[in-house]
């Protein structure tokens, strides 16, 4: 399963990329607005730091507006740059367009196995369900990821299933089990996978055991 990080926090970014977990990026309008910076700006160094897929969001709601700025958005780099995309019928036509011109896209916002297929059908590179949204309002986000990816296989999709709207270490448990093809996780969820109180138990025991044989 790749490991996408998801932030437009830079120094975050360059963090985990120096961990070597980072397979990509993904941002949204909400994540460029708290990192204060031009989107512009912020994609472009995103872009000089990691080689792989690093979606960015448009804000358009009509399909022509849409391609409009993802254009834009894949001439920073068409090989890294992913077009993220709303999950609206606008979306699905924007969607179509880029699949026909060879420019990736995320399409957004999945709350349903259905939502997932028609993106897959208009030809999208991935798909993001937002397990952590439908947690908060008492459904199983895992549950959807779990039927996109039965979809999928049985009718042969090569659209990429990210599993967005991660909340813990327990969500990128749950996506490895079901096969998910990408987990796109925050900074701090990121560094909790390493963590476990054994493994500083253990190494303290080590350490003090080490000392004694100096005495
Ligand atoms: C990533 O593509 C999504 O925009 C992001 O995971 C949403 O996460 P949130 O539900 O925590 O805002």
């Amino acid at each position: 399963m790749k490991f996408f990080i998801d932030t437009a926090e830079v120094s975050e970014i360059r963090a985990a990329h120096e961990l070597g977990l980072v397979d990509g990026v993904t941002t949204n309008p909400s994540l460029i607005a708290k990192s204060g910076r031009d989107f512009k700006e912020v994609i472009t160094e995103i872009v000089s730091i990691v080689d792989g897929p690093i979606s960015a969001e448009v804000i358009a709601l009509d399909a022509p507006g849409m391609v409009a700025e993802g254009r834009a958005l894949a001439a920073i780099n068409p090989k890294n740059i992913v077009v993220k995309v709303p999950m609206t019928p606008e979306g699905l036509k924007a969607t179509r367009i880029f699949s026909a011109e060879g420019i990736k896209t995320n399409v957004t916002l999945v709350f349903s196995p259905l939502q997932a297929l028609l993106a897959a059908k208009a030809g999208a590179t991935y798909v993001s369900p937002f397990v952590g949204r439908l947690d908060d309002v008492g459904h199983d986000g895992m549950e959807l990821v779990e039927q996109i990816r039965t979809i999928f296989d049985n009718y042969g999709f090569s659209t990429e299933i990210i599993v967005a709207s991660v909340r813990s270490p327990l969500h990128i448990l749950n996506a490895a089990l079901v096969a998910a093809d990408v987990c796109t996780i925050p900074y701090g969820v990121m560094l909790q996978l390493a963590k476990h109180p054994l493994t500083d138990v253990g190494i303290e025991k080590f350490l003090a055991d080490w000392d004694k044989t100096k005495k």
